[in-house]
């Protein structure tokens, strides 16, 4: 089985940027944690600054055996119309991670485009939202 986990921008950074809100684990952590929860699934981890990468990469996973997309859109999930269609387009199972929870914190972030398309969304559960999210993916949920 073949999962994609998708980052968009500034979560290069996580552990280091605002531990506050984001808490101290990196996304080299959370990549050995998920493949150590799940030693039968392939991973295909893909970090993004650019909304036209990430776009890219959803076309690429469309034409693929990806069986679903685990997928923080950072702050593209509150702006971003091509990634919303992005993921319409390649109809692939998309699961929208948000690390903190975006509606208790300002109100620009209480909107995601990307999460109308999605079949569910966690926010708000740290970084245990990608191993939910991948649970969830693999019919294990
Ligand atoms: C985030 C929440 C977004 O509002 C923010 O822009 C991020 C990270 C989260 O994981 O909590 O960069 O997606």
């Amino acid at each position: 089985k073949k999962i994609a986990v998708l980052n968009g921008p500034n979560l290069n950074r996580l552990g280091k940027r605002e531990p506050e809100i984001y808490g101290s684990k990196t996304l080299d952590d959370i990549a050995d944690e998920l493949r150590s929860a799940f030693p039968d699934v392939s991973f295909d981890f893909f970090q993004s600054n650019h909304e036209g990468a990430l776009v890219d990469k959803f076309s690429e996973l469309a034409d693929s055996d990806c069986q679903g997309v685990v997928f923080n859109p950072a702050a593209y999930s509150h702006t971003s119309v091509a990634l919303r269609d992005a993921i319409s387009g390649a109809g692939l199972p998309v699961v929208e991670v948000h690390i903190s929870n975006i509606h208790t914190r300002e109100v620009f972030r209480h909107h995601s485009f990307t999460a109308e398309v999605s079949r569910g969304v966690i926010t708000g559960l740290g970084t245990d939202g990608y191993l939910l999210a991948t649970r969830s993916l693999l019919g294990k949920a």
